[in-house]
């Protein structure tokens, strides 16, 4: 059986034969955020079923597309749709996608995500710069051997969405006029939300949003020395909040709030 590295080389390979180049940024597009990757200029596309090593993506509203070109002067390599553990995947796969980005040569990472507000002074549509983050998947992607070709054993998570970056969002967020909120996400594993119980737990350990992505992502960007700018997209108040939640309603809010969100991303990468 080849290694993950092994993978990881032939997959990179292929990127790179099918004209992609230097990445600044890799750009990773939560449920109903994907359309942002439509403005990416001279865009090269690569469907993930094209790529060796990579899965389907199965979750309605991700397109299941690489995108590569130019954001705001910036060389992006965006991922329309992502890989979800509650989908069944491993937590290597599920993070494969950024360790790829960071063969590519890319320096950071905006990861985004639609997520319910547990921080009660949240609406749905809010936008929040994630500060922290806590491990509530039950796993961790970096669990078994280690690459050292990508980082220590034991990776420090103490700035993993890196300040200074949270710093320029806010600026930017401010001149945009977007009220842009802050705070920790707490990753569940899904499929099924969260129930008020759980809910409860989280706003006791911390938490001012709950959803099922990121987290691992982030974990493997921090072990691979990426820079992490994280964006979420309070889509709806959590369990116990409001009346009850749907995927729909996920969906809807992403769509009311696409400008702003495409507006403040572009305006970042422009400022970074
Ligand atoms: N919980 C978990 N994931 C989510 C939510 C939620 O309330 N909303 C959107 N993704």
């Amino acid at each position: 059986m080849a290694s993950l590295m092994e993978d990881l080389r032939n997959t990179t390979a292929f990127i790179k034969d099918r004209g992609i180049g230097a990445v600044d940024f890799g750009l990773i597009l939560g449920s109903g955020l994907g359309e942002l990757a439509e403005e990416i200029e001279d865009a090269i596309k690569i469907p993930y079923q094209d790529i060796p090593h990579f899965p389907a993506s199965t979750v309605v509203g991700h397109a299941g597309m690489l995108v590569y070109g130019t954001l705001s002067g910036k060389k992006v390599l965006a991922l329309q749709g992502r890989f979800h553990y509650y989908e069944g995947n491993s937590m290597t796969t599920v993070t494969y996608p950024v360790r790829v980005m960071a063969l590519l040569g890319a320096h950071s990472v905006i990861v985004t995500n639609a997520c319910g507000g547990v921080n009660e002074s949240f609406v749905p549509g809010d936008l929040m710069l994630i500060n922290d983050q806590i491990n509530y998947m039950g796993a961790n992607p970096l669990i078994g051997e280690n690459l050292e070709e990508f980082g220590p054993r034991f990776p420090d998570m103490s700035d993993a969405y890196t300040a200074q970056y949270r710093q320029v969002a806010h600026e930017v967020g401010e001149k945009l006029h977007l009220n842009l909120k802050e705070g920790v996400y707490m990753g569940f594993s899904g499929p099924t939300y969260e129930t008020p119980a759980e809910i409860r737990m989280a706003r006791t350990m911390g938490a001012d949003a709950v959803g099922m992505s990121t987290v691992p992502e982030v974990i493997v960007a921090a072990h691979s020395g990426l820079k992490v700018l994280g964006v979420s997209c309070i889509t709806n108040l959590a369990a116990g909040m409001q009346a009850n939640l749907n995927h729909e309603e996920v969906v809807e809010t992403t769509q009311r709030v696409k400008a702003s969100f495409k507006e403040l991303i572009k305006a970042c990468l422009q400022a970074l």
